[in-house]
């Protein structure tokens, strides 16, 4: 397994292994970038085939954070860890502490807080261990707590912007919506779509969680895999990465791409892909930037939640302006967007 010669090595500071024999902690927190601020990005439990499948997610979820954090305006540099699911799948909380103890080893340059696998507890459990740690229960009237939420908020923003830009639609009453994965991120964003009135089609790999947003807002159950081929006018990609690639997008008949997922794209060529298929893509990590901002300002502080909730609903004019941008260079939205990303790093 090589590091410098990695494919998704991309200058990262630092990549630290942290190995707990007594807990059985294996995991690792990548720093990609603390040019703007301390590294921030969430920590994934999963359960990977190898130690380089973790390392590949890791240097690739990193880099997408120093680039949401820019693209958000946010003092922050990009990081992200990943806990290596044991066999059993358990996480227990000696592993959590022994996280937070590698964390707090790393003096306040990385901020840990929720990705999948984790939960508010989680973090409170790391929380025993180091002070940088976000996405803890709200304290003294600040905003904060599970960033998911505010993470589907930015998506529904984003999804209001490519509808309005591609569809030339103003509201969503009627719209059909397909999304891949109702886990915390994508049941939320269900919600708010059934409350604006659009239709949805939905799978997940747990049954539940379908039968729940089924049951509570309408929702169609649809084959996990098609649902991405749904004749739908939006499709939200809310479970995990690489879902758009070549195999992928040539069967993908909705006008627009705009979901909650790290990582969509499997490689940088399926942002043009999609573009020369004439499909609009919200650009993953601008559109789910909603959790990131709302941590960020629990961290720093003298937020409320009403405040924290306008920042994150910034997130629709600035997709418009993407799109935009994209229209006017004939370029990709994803390119466009990282190019903006990397000169905001760059003007530090
Ligand atoms: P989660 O673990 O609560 O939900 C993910 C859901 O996807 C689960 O219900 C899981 O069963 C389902 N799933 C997994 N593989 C699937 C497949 N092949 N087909 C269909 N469903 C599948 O995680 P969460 O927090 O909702 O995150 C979802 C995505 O959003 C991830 O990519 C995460 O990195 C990203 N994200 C999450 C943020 C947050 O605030 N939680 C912030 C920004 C991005």
């Amino acid at each position: 397994m090589t590091v410098f010669d990695h494919h998704d090595y991309d200058g990262h500071e630092r990549v630290l292994f942290c190995s707990d024999p007594a807990s059985g902690l294996h995991a690792i927190i990548a720093l990609h970038s603390t040019r703007l601020g301390p590294a921030a990005g969430g920590c994934r439990f999963w359960r990977y085939e190898s130690d380089a499948f973790a390392l590949t997610d890791a240097l690739r979820l990193s880099r997408g954070m120093s680039y949401k954090n820019a693209i958000a305006e946010l003092a922050f540099g990009g990081g992200k860890s990943v806990i290596m699911a044991p066999p059993d799948r358990q996480l227990t909380d000696a592993m959590l502490e022994a996280f937070g103890d590698f964390v707090n080893s790393l003096r306040g340059d990385y901020v840990t807080a929720e990705d999948v696998g984790m939960s508010v507890r989680a973090m409170q459990v790391v929380a025993r261990r180091t002070p940088h740690v976000s996405g803890l229960p709200p304290e003294g009237g600040n905003a904060g707590g599970d960033p998911s939420p505010k993470t589907a908020w930015g998506v529904f923003c984003g999804i209001e912007a490519a509808v309005r830009h591609r569809l030339d639609r103003a509201d969503l009453g009627g719209l059909k919506v397909a999304v891949q994965g109702v886990g915390n991120v994508g049941y939320q964003l269900c919600r708010l779509l059934a409350e604006a009135g659009a239709s949805l089609s939905v799978a997940d790999i747990d049954e539940q969680r379908v039968d729940r947003v089924r049951d509570e807002f309408g929702a169609r159950a649809v084959a996990l895999d098609e649902v991405l081929y749904e004749p739908v006018d939006v499709i939200a990609p809310c479970a995990l990465g690489a879902v758009l690639n070549e195999v992928s997008i040539p069967r993908i008949g909705a006008p627009i791409v705009a979901g909650g997922a790290n990582n969509q794209l499997a490689t940088d060529a399926d942002g043009r892909r999609l573009f020369e298929r004439g499909i609009l893509y919200a650009p993953d990590y601008v559109i789910n930037s909603g959790g990131i901002v709302s941590c960020a300002c629990e961290y720093e502080g003298g937020y409320t939640e009403r405040e924290v909730m306008e920042r994150i609903a910034e997130i629709g004019p600035r997709l418009e302006r993407i799109f935009l941008l994209a229209e006017q260079s004939g370029e990709p939205t994803n390119e466009v967007a990282d190019r903006m990303a990397r000169q905001i790093i760059a003007a530090g």
